[in-house]
């Protein structure tokens, strides 16, 4: 079996208080804060390309608007994903999984990918980018992460590329929690920091599973949930918690 090594400080979004979250300057600059980890979100294209995109909607973070969803690829490239969050990122654009893998290779980079679906697209998100994940993740990388709050592109992910570890992604932890760990095969919790409590940490550990919390910025809490022995945490602001 594959062991996956979590560092204890993943940089969220790449490093999302410095740089324009999930672009290639934003997982550059995690990388230049010292962070060897990096969580990003992914999404289908309309004509079925993994890129990098958190909202269902395109107004937050591009100069486009609507539905991030039936945007095409050629629509995507043509978006500056840089200039809302200062003019020095103008220009950034937004980046297909292929490129964040190239990037990430070349940084020696680990990676947490969150499957994050368009709506309706849940399966088919988790099998494409598994299929496409499959293709590119080679061996010089270390083994990632695949997380998603989405059940069913998690187990569409693992139809394609059972190999990779999964994690399921909870706000708050819900009663049923380890049916849901369970039914997806997932070998990881990853938490919303608004939410856990110390018997939840407990109660996850005491199934053998390890713990990690988003999202972390400042020092004070990193050590409480280091303390209770969350095992990583996700930061905007990576050199905070260190
Ligand atoms: O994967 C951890 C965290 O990113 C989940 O929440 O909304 O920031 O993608 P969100
Ligand atoms: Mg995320």
């Amino acid at each position: 079996m594959v062991v996956t090594e979590v560092p204890r400080v993943i940089g969220h979004r790449g490093a999302a208080g410095h740089a324009p979250e999930n672009t290639l300057v934003s997982i550059q600059k995690a990388f230049e804060l010292g962070v060897r980890w990096v969580e990003v979100d992914v999404k289908l294209s309309s004509d079925g390309v993994p890129v990098l995109m958190h909202d269902d909607r395109l107004e937050r973070t591009t100069n486009g608007t609507g539905p991030a969803g039936e945007a095409s690829l050629a629509d995507l490239e043509r978006l500056d994903a840089g200039r809302w969050f200062g003019a020095e990122f103008a220009g950034e654009h937004v980046p297909t999984l292929a490129e964040v893998v190239g990037l990430l290779a070349e940084l020696g980079m680990g990676l947490n990918l969150e499957l994050k679906p368009s709506p309706r697209r849940e399966v088919e998100t988790g099998r494409v980018v598994g299929s496409v994940f499959r293709e590119l993740w080679g061996p010089g990388l270390q083994p990632p992460v695949i997380s998603s709050f989405v059940p069913a592109s998690l187990t569409a992910f693992a139809d394609e590329a059972p190999e990779f570890e999964r994690a399921m992604l909870f706000g708050k932890l819900p009663s049923d929690w380890l049916a849901q760990v369970q039914a997806v095969g997932a070998r990881a919790v990853h938490c919303g920091v608004k939410h856990i409590k110390r018997h939840d940490v407990a109660e996850i550990h005491a199934q053998d599973l390890p713990v990690r919390c988003y999202t972390v910025n400042d020092s004070d809490t990193a050590a409480r949930l280091f303390h209770w022995g969350i095992k990583a945490v996700f930061s905007d602001y990576p050199e905070r918690v260190r």
